[in-house]
């Protein structure tokens, strides 16, 4: 099963998890990255609000193509109860049709947010076989990492069915 995880990480957390899923998986990995300047306080703010305003972003140069792969890992932190703007411009600028997706989210609440429903719609629809979200993963590495390898397990089970 070729696998791709494709990601956008401002701080670490959701770095963190993709590199976990890849290393258990056996992927490649894409990191996104945003050419716009968001960090310190400003950063912050900056981020926020291009949220919640549903912006696109610049990014850099993609290493690989999703079309070469079984299965597609698409991860982002929430922002504003949002998908980043790196995340919705790598959707929006890839093709997954030859693909299965999988999609998680990495946030500081437990709360159910809608990102997921946002990838779904960018993507027309695509149906993702699995979800996964973790809150502070960082703070609590022992416990993600067993979240993600119990993941994974179901993921790579759902695609070799
Ligand atoms: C601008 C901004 C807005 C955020 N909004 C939310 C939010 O609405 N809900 C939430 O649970 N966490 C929110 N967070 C926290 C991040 O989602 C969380 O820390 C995430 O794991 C960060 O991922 P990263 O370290 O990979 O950048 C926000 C963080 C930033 C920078």
């Amino acid at each position: 099963m070729r696998t791709l995880v494709a990601y956008y990480s401002r701080s670490g957390n959701t770095r963190f998890v993709a590199e976990n899923i890849a290393d258990f998986l056996g992927a490649d990995v894409e990191e996104v990255i945003d050419k716009s300047d968001r960090s310190g306080p400003i950063g912050w703010i900056k981020s926020g609000i291009h949220a919640t305003l549903e912006l696109d972003t610049e990014i850099e140069k993609l290493e690989y193509s999703p079309s070469n792969y079984d299965l597609v890992i698409l991860g982002s932190p929430v922002w504003n109860k949002r998908i980043t703007p790196a995340m919705r411009t790598y959707l929006k600028k890839s093709n997954f049709s030859n693909s299965e997706i999988a999609f998680f989210n990495t946030n500081d609440s437990d709360k159910t947010q809608n990102t997921f429903g946002t990838m779904k719609d960018i993507l027309e629809g695509k149906e993702p076989i699995s979800t996964l979200v973790l809150s502070k993963a960082l703070e609590n590495k022992k416990e993600s990492e067993k979240r993600i390898r119990k993941w994974c397990r179901e993921v790579k089970s759902q695609v070799i069915e």
